[in-house]
């Protein structure tokens, strides 16, 4: 935990943006895997972390901002409970370590929660994304759950994003810790990947240090020598020479504060031509975008930039033509680049996406565009100093996507169908890193993880 003034100053913080009414955060609970007392590892809501930092299943805790009230509640261990666990530190020592002086037994919420209702006071809570949690609040609130999510706070949510978004450097340096993860992950998989292995070698092996050196993953790693399936969770292949695999992957601190980072390896230890001309327009496209980055700045107009500089490759290599802007402007370019340029990163990879992409990424200056490509850009508004965010360009080349972009000749002013056939099997491409936004320019985290091709082969079979 951070020391418990970070987490009373955010409370007050919160209370001022809120402004009345009763604030109400559910904790998670343990998710069984196959019964009840057979769990899968315990992960704590990112929000209930960042207001109350208790790291336990089965807590919550409520703000009364009219009554200037702060209230944890949950069950100290029964002795059968010890027979099984062992003993724990009582929840009003846990309490105090977040700067609460006052607790409860959670039955006793139920009673507040329905005092609050009966008395047609609001009850804030946030987007609810576990079925556990649902049935829950729809107990504690009377709303049915499958309806519950309608009845959401918007200005809790919005006032919740407004100090997620920007970290202290307390958190920052988290951030860091979780890269200095990877920065070992991407180290080993570059090592161990040769030709005559299959991907889940290299998958499970660096996962391990993720669990060994903090809390395991922060979501599902992708190693895979298909990089063109975006979220490619499948490692069953056999990867031989010529092979690129694309490995994105992020490690969790013991505190939760996450990586995400995406490099290219070559399986047999050396990129072709081929692949090097694709590759560094890919780098290319990061760099620039990296650059442009700083306070003030649209993350939409950063993500075109990149797209710019990837349609421009790509017409350098006969794959795109016509007018560069025209087509990035049309959304041609999104054949090959068809997702977001990046996202917010720290308690949660994408950082509180469960609240609704559009709380976090857009607002009332920039809205979402519905163009293919475009549309799945999850970050576009103006960008603060103390956002983390990733920036993470690729190119692919999807089979089916190609297909079908083909057959309804999409774009033919901008694409050459015949020579993207000759790279039909090239696979895909992505390099991401994760970066402070700062008031005059862009910091990239952690310690540099090899990037160029020069510095990858170099660590590649060593
Ligand atoms: N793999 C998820 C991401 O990079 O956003
Ligand atoms: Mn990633
Ligand atoms: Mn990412």
């Amino acid at each position: 935990m951070f020391e418990s003034g970070i987490y009373s100053s955010r409370r007050t913080e919160l209370k001022k943006l809120v402004g009345s009414g009763i604030i109400l955060f559910l904790g998670n609970k343990n998710s069984p895997r196959n019964f009840s007392s057979m769990p899968y590892p315990f992960r704590q809501d990112s929000s209930f972390l960042y207001y109350w930092g208790l790291d336990f299943p089965d807590l919550a805790a409520i703000i009364d901002v009219d009554k200037d009230e702060e209230i944890i509640f949950g069950n100290d261990r029964t002795v059968d409970d010890v027979v099984w666990m062992g003993p724990d530190t009582p929840l009003a020592e846990k309490a105090s370590k977040a700067g609460v002086s006052r607790t409860k037994s959670l039955p006793e919420l139920n009673d507040i929660v329905a005092k609050a209702v009966s008395e047609h006071r609001t009850v804030h809570f946030l987007p609810q994304y576990r079925s556990d949690n649902l049935i829950y609040l729809s107990d504690l609130t009377g709303i049915k759950a499958k309806f519950l999510n309608k009845y959401v706070s918007e200005k809790l949510i919005k006032s919740v994003v407004s100090q997620r978004s920007v970290k202290i450097k307390e958190e920052i340096a988290e951030i860091e810790k979780a890269l200095e993860i990877s920065f070992e992950m991407y180290f080993l998989a570059m090592r161990l990947t040769k030709p005559g292995i299959y991907e889940k070698d290299i998958a499970r092996s660096i996962e391990g240090i993720a669990s060994l050196k903090g809390a395991g993953t922060s979501f599902g790693t992708i190693f895979s020598v298909h990089g063109e399936i975006l979220h490619n969770e499948y490692y069953g292949n056999l990867m031989k020479e010529g092979d690129i695999a694309l490995l994105d992957s992020g490690a969790e601190t013991d505190m939760h504060y996450a990586s995400d980072i995406t490099r290219v390896i070559p399986v047999s230890g050396k990129f072709s031509e081929r692949q090097k001309d694709i590759y560094n327009i890919v780098l290319d496209s990061q760099l620039q975008a990296i650059g442009m980055i700083k306070e003030g700045v649209k993350f939409k107009d950063v993500h075109i930039k990149a797209s710019t500089v990837i349609a421009s490759g790509l017409k350098e290599l006969g794959l795109m033509k016509g007018d560069v802007d025209e087509a990035v402007a049309a959304g041609a370019h999104a054949l090959f680049f068809p997702h977001g340029l990046g996202h917010m990163m720290g308690l949660d990879v994408h950082d509180m996406e469960s609240f609704g992409e559009d709380y976090v990424g857009y607002d009332d200056k920039v809205k979402r565009s519905n163009q293919f490509g475009l549309a799945y850009l999850r970050l576009a508004k103006e960008l603060k100093s103390g956002y983390v965010v990733t920036v993470e360009p690729g190119i692919y080349f999807i089979p089916a996507l190609i297909d079908q972009w083909k057959a309804e000749k999409k774009h033919p002013d901008f694409i050459d169908y015949d020579k993207v056939e000759e790279y039909k099997n090239f696979g895909g491409i992505r390099i991401e890193d994760d970066i402070l936004v700062e008031s005059g320019g862009a910091k990239v985290l952690g310690k540099p993880i090899p990037k160029t091709i020069e510095e990858v082969e170099l660590v590649c079979g060593k």
